[in-house]
């Protein structure tokens, strides 16, 4: 399931971000492809050792955590520490591959199994042709390019690409989650429970039935979660 969040990031926020990005420089993203990613990715990345990162992960981060939608729509049990690029000129496609499903994390602190893939756009739709992310969900193919600061989210096991940038550059921020909920299915269970509540709550109040079923959500998060 694709869930899209709009303005995850202040417009200050984004403004600092990008004014950082312009100052960096850019590594081939081949730098964390898997062997069959590696056939397909044409892209830069900023890599581990760039002056900005860690500002920029921090700022990442620090979004992601006061954002409600994104906690009920992950779950997040850990996240690897986000990662930029950008597609313009001769570098300007990542065509079709699935995420690799275990990530080594750059601390050496072991693995991170990726359940959920992210993309921050960081780039106004209008500063660039092309560069659509395009998903292969259980609903069909979707395609998703996003105002400057809004994230899309899907499931790590999906087919995705990034289409050719035929003008001006596409500036990203990515990165993949281990979910405390591993099944795709179960976490799209509590989502949408969870936004159904969301809205019950609104309109009626803390009813009894609205208390039960807020229990029924908790519970069920207690027996799938692993955390
Ligand atoms: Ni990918």
């Amino acid at each position: 399931m694709l869930i899209t969040i709009d303005d995850v990031l202040t417009a200050a926020e984004l403004a600092a971000m990008q004014a950082m990005l312009s100052r960096s420089s850019w590594a081939h993203g081949g730098i964390t492809a898997g062997t069959q990613s590696a056939q397909v990715k044409n892209n830069q990345q900023l890599s581990e050792d760039a002056g900005h990162l860690p500002a920029l992960r921090g700022a990442v981060l620090a979004a992601l955590n006061r954002n409600a939608m994104f906690f009920t729509a992950v779950l997040p049990r850990r996240i690897f520490p986000p990662l930029f690029n950008r597609y313009g000129g001769e570098t300007n496609y990542f065509g079709n591959h699935v995420d690799n499903a275990m990530r080594p994390l750059p601390d050496g602190s072991g693995y991170l199994r990726t359940d959920v893939s992210a993309t921050l756009f960081l780039a106004e739709p209008d500063a660039y042709d092309g560069g659509e992310l395009v998903i292969e969900d259980t609903y069909g193919t979707q395609a998703v390019k996003l105002s400057a600061g809004s994230m899309a989210l899907y499931p790590s096991t999906s087919i995705h690409q990034v289409m050719p940038v035929t003008r001006g550059h596409r500036l990203a921020c990515f990165m993949w989650i281990q979910s405390m909920v591993r099944d795709t299915g179960q976490r799209r269970l509590l989502y949408e429970m969870d936004m159904a509540l969301l809205q019950l709550r609104q309109s009626h109040g803390d009813t009894e039935p609205v208390i039960r079923l807020t229990g029924t959500y908790h519970n069920l998060l207690r027996s799938w979660a692993d955390i």
